[in-house]
């Protein structure tokens, strides 16, 4: 009997409350990317990366796209974490195949709350051209996932302006200029948290915080640049909104996955793909429902290894609410049809 249950709750929202369904629900980060050719062909037509971000429907197009073909269990957002420091003044510019190049850091860089929302318009309109088409397209259980970078790994590009293995300027920074650097932590606190709350009025249900670098830091700067201020965030936020589920996504961080969700009380956690599942089962999993974490290689291998390793992960993440998801981002190598086989073997698997 589930005469509990209401309706009108997506499952990948219920789950996040701690109610288990008979599947887990299921979305892969990056779900909207190169791997779909319909995604190449939007992107051709908006000219570059950044405007497909920045062409509200266009934005919301590439986002539907993934749900036509797999019915995803949610959205997310089409943008990316780089257009924070954008509209704090840092040029920005995806040269083809080179990632993201940032410019020098603005010397006067400052947040103004109006300047900093009025060059995000173009993504909360965004958010609201997605939210008109999951009801034109009458995905009415497709739950719709806004984002952000959190401050530790959007001040890594900002700082080292392009993608980096360690990061090392910003750790170097980090160390040797500490108050200027807690002063950039700070202002990317006040800009993240009110980025998350225009998403939600704009219609995003559920936040997620992208901390992809988070796994560099040692466990006292870990306290300091990643736990801290996706606390303060986590506030911030709950202050405005108080029910809508965080997810936080501190990739990388071992055995310190355990304080960060303690501390920061995010309502659930994206594991990497390298989080042992009985670590996460005796820990984590009692704290809070996780969200995780095939390795994205595997799935884009296929064969039968991906429906063993997908089944390994739902029967030790499955006793406890639990979202399907990959590690990391989809990698641009997948085949569609492996995606379509894995979503098929979630949602008839028996879960637990
Ligand atoms: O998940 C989704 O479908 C939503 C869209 C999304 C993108 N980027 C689109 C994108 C999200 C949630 C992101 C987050 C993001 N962006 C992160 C955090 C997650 C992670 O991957 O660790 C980071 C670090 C970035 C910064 C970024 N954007 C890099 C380093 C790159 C280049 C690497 C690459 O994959 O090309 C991007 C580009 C980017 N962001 C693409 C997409 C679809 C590829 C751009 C293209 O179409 O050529």
């Amino acid at each position: 009997m589930s005469f509990w249950f209401d309706t009108n709750m997506k499952k990948i929202v219920t789950t996040l409350q701690g109610i288990k369904s008979n599947t887990p629900p299921i979305w892969l980060m990056r779900q909207a990317g190169r791997y779909l050719p319909e995604y190449l062909a939007t992107r051709a037509k908006a000219g570059s990366f950044l405007d497909l971000c920045y062409i509200p429907e266009l934005a919301a197009e590439v986002t539907m796209q993934p749900l036509r073909r797999f019915q995803f269990d949610a959205a997310i957002l089409f943008s990316d974490i780089l257009v924070i420091p954008h509209a704090l003044g840092q040029t920005l510019t995806f040269a083809e195949n080179h990632g993201p190049q940032l410019g020098e850091m603005p010397l006067d860089l400052s947040f103004e709350s109006s300047t900093f929302h009025y060059k995000l318009q173009p993504v909360y309109q965004a958010v609201e051209a997605i939210q008109h088409g999951l009801k034109k397209e009458e995905f009415e259980e497709t739950a719709l996932i806004g984002f952000s970078g959190s401050p530790w790994t959007l001040a890594c590009y900002m700082v080292d302006r392009k993608g980096s293995k360690d990061f090392s300027n910003t750790r170097l920074t980090a160390l040797r200029e500490e108050e200027k650097f807690q002063a950039l932590i700070d202002i990317l606190v006040k800009a993240v948290s009110e980025y998350c709350i225009q998403q939600i009025n704009h219609g995003a249900e559920i936040i997620q915080l992208f901390d992809s670098w988070a796994g560099v830091l040692p466990e006292n700067q870990f306290f300091k640049w990643v736990i801290r201020p996706t606390e303060q965030i986590v506030k911030n936020i709950r202050k405005i909104h108080p029910h809508t589920p965080i997810i936080g996504f501190p990739k990388g961080a071992g055995l310190l996955y355990f304080d960060y969700v303690k501390i920061c009380q995010v309502s659930g956690v994206g594991l990497d793909a390298q989080t042992p599942l009985n670590w996460v089962q005796e820990h984590l999993q009692p704290l809070v429902p996780v969200q995780g974490n095939l390795d994205p290689f595997i799935l884009a291998a296929g064969g039968p290894n991906l429906l063993k390793e997908a089944d390994n992960i739902i029967s030790k993440l499955g006793e406890y609410p639990f979202i399907f998801n990959l590690g990391h981002g989809i990698d641009k190598s997948t085949p569609p049809e492996h995606v379509l086989q894995l979503v098929n073997f979630i949602r008839n698997r028996k879960n637990g």
